[in-house]
């Protein structure tokens, strides 16, 4: 650490002056805001934008290859969050790190309001992808900054945080869904814009605010790099990019680089980079044996989080083609947009989320473990998948279900969540082993990253002739895995030290 330390930091903001939190709590969440609105914004929308035909304003691209790319861009934006964090950690501070996301973001919303071509589209994505993973996982480890470690504020901080990441999540399908989707005349491109507009608005915010509100917090490089190591892993990393470069030009020319050896090696790297993470972590000299223990604890808690974010996830690509083919959108003489049922799990996050605090400080002693929570988690993720299936039991796969269904579906999936997210990222933080701290807000992205490559992988086995088994067996999968973690639950909690 530099010669700045923890206390400096935390002194350095002015500890008032947000809903009786630190100022700097209104800069972050309405950076992170913002930066979710333009993210949702763009996510409710991209998925019909890829799949309507060219005349309806799309890029008339295959159904299911649309729902594929959803997942493997979504894995890829939250895998990135590696390299945002080593970079802000080593090279320029969370802060900048923050800054230089946003302005990615903004610029691949802009790529993709522009009209016409394929490769802005791409573009579009490749500048999300790494401007995602500067700005989300270092502005959340920025709200750990601001508050001293004694603070018992701090869990409440991250709840508010969480509520501006979720109004985000709430108010972009809404907006965004309504200027896009126009019965019949579509205009994505201008929904893209607003995306890109949203982006805009949380930068200035940024960087307007930044300096009266966050004092030191995000200013610090963390461990930086020494300048014999610069040298060598700016030649590996340039060495490894042309080396890439090379492989994928030539993969494109020679046509063996198809998309789905594409989803295949994303989906390998998925599993791959957490399984290193652990192995890397429990090799490690610095780990000593109780944090060693709490490793072996967390395994089993990864591998349930990533079946949970495989089916929450599926939310926003396999429910989002269901609310537009198969659910009846006229309802009581109104029309609803396919890309409005995007805004219910973060509603039902942000009208919930006070109900499941107040149940476990009401709990107390007696609220169920983390790892009983998690399988807890697991039950309505696979509930909520066997919901979806019921309407096509009863009324056939080829007549309209009632969106009653859907906003079932959703709201038990956001029950389970609450089970999960929250405890989740906090049982990452305290699971991690102390040296590799920094890093754990990316530890417990991945989370998310692979979820969505299998999703990728998955996704071409969805369609209306197979769905009943398709959401029954991941359904039921989930299911089974939450009874088996409930059992073992006592058996995991002995191995985490010192942590209830
Ligand atoms: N809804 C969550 C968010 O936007 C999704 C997520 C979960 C992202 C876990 C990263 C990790 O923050």
């Amino acid at each position: 650490m530099a010669d700045i330390t923890k206390k400096e930091i935390v002194d350095s903001v002015p500890q008032k002056g947000f809903f009786g939190h630190p100022k700097g709590l209104f800069t972050l969440f309405f950076t992170e805001f913002w930066e979710r609105f333009s993210y949702y914004g763009m996510r409710a929308i991209l998925v019909y934008y890829m799949y309507y035909e060219v005349s309806q304003g799309g890029l008339g691209l295959d159904q299911s290859l649309a729902l594929s790319i959803m997942s493997i861009y979504g894995s890829l934006v939250y895998m990135s969050g590696i390299i945002g964090g080593w970079l802000a950690d080593r090279v320029f501070g969370t802060s900048k790190a923050v800054f230089y996301g946003g302005v990615l973001i903004m610029l691949g919303h802009i790529a993709l309001a522009i009209p016409g071509s394929v490769s802005l589209f791409f573009a579009s994505m490749v500048l999300i992808v790494l401007g995602t993973g500067l700005l989300k996982p270092n502005v959340s480890s920025v709200v750990g900054d601001i508050y001293s470690p004694e603070d018992n504020r701090r869990d409440a901080g991250f709840s508010i945080f969480y509520m501006g990441i979720n109004l985000g999540g709430f108010l972009a399908p809404l907006v965004v869904g309504s200027v896009a989707m126009d019965n019949g005349s579509n205009n994505f491109h201008l929904g893209f814009s607003l995306a890109a507009i949203g982006m805009l608005i949380g930068l200035i915010v940024f960087v307007v605010s930044k300096k009266k509100n966050l004092g030191l917090a995000g200013t610090v490089v963390n461990n930086p790099l020494a300048p014999h190591e610069k040298k060598k892993i700016f030649t590996t990393v340039a060495v490894g990019f042309v080396v890439i470069a090379i492989l994928v030009l030539i993969g494109i020319q020679t046509g063996t680089l198809t998309f789905p050896l594409f989803v295949n090696i994303i989906a390998f790297l998925g599993i791959l980079i957490p399984v290193s993470y652990f192995i890397v972590m429990f090799r490690s000299p610095k780990t000593t044996a109780v944090e060693r223990s709490n490793l072996v604890a967390y395994i089993p808690l990864f591998i349930a989080a990533v079946m949970f974010w495989a089916i929450q996830e599926q939310g926003s690509t396999i429910l989002a083609s269901y609310a537009d083919t198969r659910t009846q959108l006229e309802i009581f003489g109104f029309s609803i947009k396919p890309a409005f049922f995007q805004s219910l799990n973060p509603l039902f996050v942000i009208l919930l989320a006070p109900v499941f605090a107040g149940l476990w400080v009401k709990l107390g002693g007696r609220q169920p473990s983390v790892p009983r929570k998690f399988a807890f988690g697991l039950l309505f993720a696979g509930l909520s998948f066997l919901v979806i299936l019921l309407p096509s039991y009863f009324g056939g796969e080829n007549s309209l279900v009632s969106p009653l269904w859907l906003v079932l579906s959703y709201f038990i999936v956001v029950l389970g969540e609450l089970c999960l997210s929250p405890v989740g990222l906090s049982a990452t933080t305290k699971l991690a082993p102390a040296a590799f701290s920094a890093q754990t807000m990316s530890l417990w992205f991945l989370t998310n990253a692979a979820a969505q490559a299998i999703n990728a992988l998955i996704a071409p086995l969805y369609s209306e002739e197979t769905e009943m088994v398709y959401f029954g067996v991941i359904g039921g999968a989930s299911i089974v895995l939450g009874i088996i973690l409930f059992i073992i639950a006592p058996k995991i909690q002995s191995y985490m030290k010192g942590i209830k």
